[in-house]
């Protein structure tokens, strides 16, 4: 099972990937979660990403496609993968396409999870993140059961440094013009399934996999 899983900043993308990767057996894929973890180890390609993210702008296509392409190398992506956060410009949606071509494989579903911009802006200035796990919080919405700690592994929680209101204002601005228009791309090879983002984690869980046939 192949699938990306598409949305705008905020929209819920990490908080619902682990319930859909332990669903399908299949990795979950996080460029955002990826360029993070390179930051933190000071890798080069963690230093050329981090002036773009803290501005809540697209890394380049070239970094990212080489990224992507050595992940999905990776032993674990043999029966598929869960893309997150990949493909985000025109650019990255021929290079996967190209990418998958040269291996004989294809994509099963772009799900889609629309949430209005409005939700997004109060979604992501209330985030809390776990930098260990990266599993998602947010203050009143999905509080952790300690304050400031992981549910899953109690490491204190931090909040992402392009979760300013500039940085939140700019990459709502980049997903309208550069991200979004992918839609109707994949709308027009069937793909596409758009899934209502807004609601209890849950029951958008239950849809997703409603989505999928799962
Ligand atoms: P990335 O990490 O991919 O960030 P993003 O797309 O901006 O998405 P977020 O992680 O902010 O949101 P999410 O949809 O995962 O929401 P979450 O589940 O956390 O990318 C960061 C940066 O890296 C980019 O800006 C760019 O610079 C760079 N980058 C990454 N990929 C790239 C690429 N391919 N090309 C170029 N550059 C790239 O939820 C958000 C909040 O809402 C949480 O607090 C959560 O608890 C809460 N929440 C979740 N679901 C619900 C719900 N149903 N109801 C109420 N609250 C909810």
């Amino acid at each position: 099972m192949r699938v990306v899983l598409f949305g705008p900043p905020g929209a819920g993308k990490g908080t619902q990937a682990k319930a859909i990767s332990d669903r399908f057996s299949i990795p979950h894929l996080s460029t955002g979660d990826m360029l993070r973890a390179a930051r933190q180890a000071g890798t080069p390609v963690g230093k050329q990403a981090a002036e773009f993210m803290d501005a809540g702008k697209l890394v380049p296509d070239e970094i990212m496609v080489g990224v992507i392409e050595e992940r999905t190398k990776a032993a674990d992506c043999k029966n598929g993968f869960l893309l997150d956060g990949f493909p985000r410009t025109q650019g990255q949606a021929d290079a996967l396409a190209s990418m998958l071509e040269r291996t004989g494989q294809k994509l099963d579903a772009v799900l889609s999870l629309e949430v209005p911009d409005a939700e997004l802006v109060s979604r992501l200035a209330g985030r809390w993140t776990c930098p260990k796990c990266q599993a998602s919080y947010h203050e009143k919405n999905l509080p952790p059961k300690v304050k400031g700690r992981c549910d899953r592994d109690g490491e204190t929680l931090t909040q992402r440094t392009d979760d300013t209101e500039a940085a939140i204002r700019k990459r709502l601005q980049v997903f309208h013009e550069q991200t979004d228009p992918l839609k109707e791309t994949y709308r027009k090879q069937g793909l596409l399934r758009s899934v209502e983002g807004v609601g209890a984690p849950q029951d958008v869980q239950a849809r997703i996999h409603n989505a999928l046939g799962a």
